[in-house]
């Protein structure tokens, strides 16, 4: 596989994931054996191709629907506020939600979702999360099922971009620090 020019090096390869992915799914399935609604809520754009690979190794059945949001985390606006652009299709009441994100970053994404979610009454509320950069966090929030902690870098790849670009890169790998300026 070749990498791209912008990426400095790849943190996590194709196996690896795989391997950390089956693992999560098998947690999941143990946890949720007998549960009767489970719906898996991905987040938009950046957990896309880690619930496609989740979803399909789960052995419980389950719903998928997807909400997406518009941060402004990097802008001038207001640090760390976010808003909700696109909801789910259906109604999350009474169901057992999991939520699934591609990175804990801040923190605050995270943390918005868990209080929004909250809000619609479901049977049940956790979140699963491919990545962690627990140096960056501003709030205190950690994920139900994590796939790895990393460093704080910036990364690309398996659903992550870096300004829409790099997101199918069947790896994860951190940009080259003047790439992302
Ligand atoms: P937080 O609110 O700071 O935790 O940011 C979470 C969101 O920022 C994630 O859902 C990602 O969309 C984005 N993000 C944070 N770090 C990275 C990264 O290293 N690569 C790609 N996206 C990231
Ligand atoms: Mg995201």
């Amino acid at each position: 596989m070749e990498v791209p020019d912008a990426v400095e090096r790849v943190l996590l390869n194709e196996e690896m994931i795989r391997a950390r992915v089956g693992e999560l799914a098998a947690q999941i399935s143990a946890d949720y054996a007998d549960v009767e609604d489970l719906v898996l809520v991905g987040v938009l754009k950046g957990s896309f191709i880690f619930l496609a690979d989740l979803a399909r190794r789960l052995t419980v059945s389950h719903h998928v629907d997807f909400i997406a949001l518009s941060s402004y985390n990097r802008g001038a606006i207001s640090p760390g506020a976010v808003r909700l652009i696109m909801d789910t299709r259906t109604s999350v009441t009474g169901r057992h939600v999991l939520i699934v994100e591609d990175i804990v970053d801040t923190g605050h994404t995270l943390e918005y979702l868990l209080r929004n979610f909250r809000a619609r009454k479901p049977a049940s509320l956790r979140s699963c999360v491919l990545l962690s950069k627990p140096e960056r966090r501003q709030v205190e929030v950690e994920a139900d099922y994590l796939g790895f902690e990393i460093p704080d870098l910036w990364v690309v790849g398996y659903g992550l971009d870096y300004a829409d670009r790099f997101r199918t890169l069947p790896y994860i790998g951190a940009l080259k620090r003047e790439a992302c300026e």
